[in-house]
């Protein structure tokens, strides 16, 4: 089904998404809604962040937080990659201190089946009531972004039950048991390309897919275990709509050409890589986004602008790029650096039209 969206009277973001000409370069950034924000944190004192996701109206003031602090050039659903993970039985508590756990890891054969898969559309609805909520809000100023974990980032979490640095369990299981690795990721696969789908079929402009953990993954590995699936997700999408796809990992440096071949028609790109070095690899006309260190804003006002800056000369003005950070904005930034940052980008980069 093509869904018919109209274009939001800020539309930088997505014509750098097609690698359009536009006034000043865009930003939004990933997590900008969160902790950092003293606003988020007032919420948060009254409710759990599963409440807050799973509250239709909850999630859209979120989303509309950082909107009002900072000129941001997307929104992005207020939500979470792993509820997928929950609406398929596992358990999904998030703890003080530790992060999310699930009571109810997969790790055999039996542990699969009693998986009880649900159309995404159902399942999930609360975030797709959230995003016809935020849009209602949003009065078609700037686009929405949507989101989905991939399957291999979801397929650690449900396996490992808990996050981790190099996922052993998770890995055991895709060298050891084949079949089981097969089952999970292509059940993942079917999963978050029916969530994406109906997050189109909502009305949001463009999709991110967050393969957080793929930088933990050899080449070879990537390409045999993964891309399939990712593969499969990015089709299913394909299928119903031509909107801005962007494919992010962190940690990606050595797999940025196989992230590329997989999905998307952006690639996201984290600090640890010359912004125009991966241009070079996935090639010069392929959309990108990045690629500020997180931890950047931490540094004083003339350190951010020095390094916002050099990620801005290095793109040269060339078109197809979104500024953003390398992975998710830490907790502990202080909201009046990201006004700089936002401000900052858009000022230095505006060009003479
Ligand atoms: O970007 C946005 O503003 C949208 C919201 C968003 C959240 N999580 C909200 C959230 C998005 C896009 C995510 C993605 C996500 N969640 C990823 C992929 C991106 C990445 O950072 O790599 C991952 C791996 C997760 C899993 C997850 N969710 C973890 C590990 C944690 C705990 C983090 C911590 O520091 O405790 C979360 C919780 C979470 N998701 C928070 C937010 C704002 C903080 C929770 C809180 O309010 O207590």
């Amino acid at each position: 089904m093509h869904t018919k969206i109209t274009t939001p009277e800020n539309d930088r973001f997505l014509r750098a998404c097609r690698s359009e000409s536009v006034d000043c370069t865009p930003i939004w950034l990933m997590r900008q809604a969160g902790r950092y924000m003293p606003e988020y944190r007032a919420l948060r004192d009254r409710y759990t962040i599963l409440e807050m996701i799973r509250t239709p109206e909850l999630a859209a003031e979120v989303t509309m937080q950082p909107l009002r602090s900072f000129d941001l050039d997307a929104a992005i659903i207020f939500a979470d990659i792993l509820t997928l993970l929950d609406e398929l039985g596992l358990g999904l508590r998030f703890i003080e201190g530790e992060g999310p756990v699930f009571d109810q890891p997969v790790r055999t054969t039996g542990d699969l089946k009693r998986m009880e898969p649900r159309p995404p559309a159902e399942s999930l609805a609360y975030t797709l009531d959230a995003i016809h909520c935020t849009l209602d809000k949003l009065e078609n100023r700037i686009p929405l972004i949507g989101f989905s974990g991939a399957p291999y980032t979801l397929a650690c979490y449900a396996i490992e039950g808990r996050g981790s640095r190099d996922f052993p369990s998770a890995k055991k299981v895709m060298y050891t048991d084949p079949e089981l690795w097969d089952q999970l990721m292509g059940l993942l696969a079917d999963q978050v390309g029916d969530y994406l789908v109906a997050q189109v079929e909502a009305g949001v402009h463009a999709v991110q897919l967050f393969d957080s953990w793929a930088g933990s993954l050899s080449p070879q590995d990537y390409t045999r275990y993964v891309m399939p699936y990712s593969q499969r997700v990015y089709a299913k999408v394909r299928a119903c709509s031509d909107l801005p796809f962007i494919h992010f990992a962190t940690g990606s440096a050595g797999i940025l050409k196989e992230i590329h071949q997989a999905a998307g028609t952006v690639t996201g790109v984290d600090w640890r890589i010359r912004i125009e070095e991966a241009r070079e690899l996935i090639g010069p006309d392929v959309p990108v986004q990045g690629n500020l260190d997180p931890l950047a804003l931490l540094g004083p006002e003339e350190e951010i602008k020095r390094q916002a800056g050099a990620v801005l000369d290095a793109v040269k003005g060339q078109a197809g790029h979104i500024f953003n950070l390398g992975h998710g904005i830490h907790k502990t930034t202080d909201p009046g650096k990201v006004k700089t940052l936002v401000d900052f980008v858009h000022a230095y980069s505006r060009r003479e039209t």
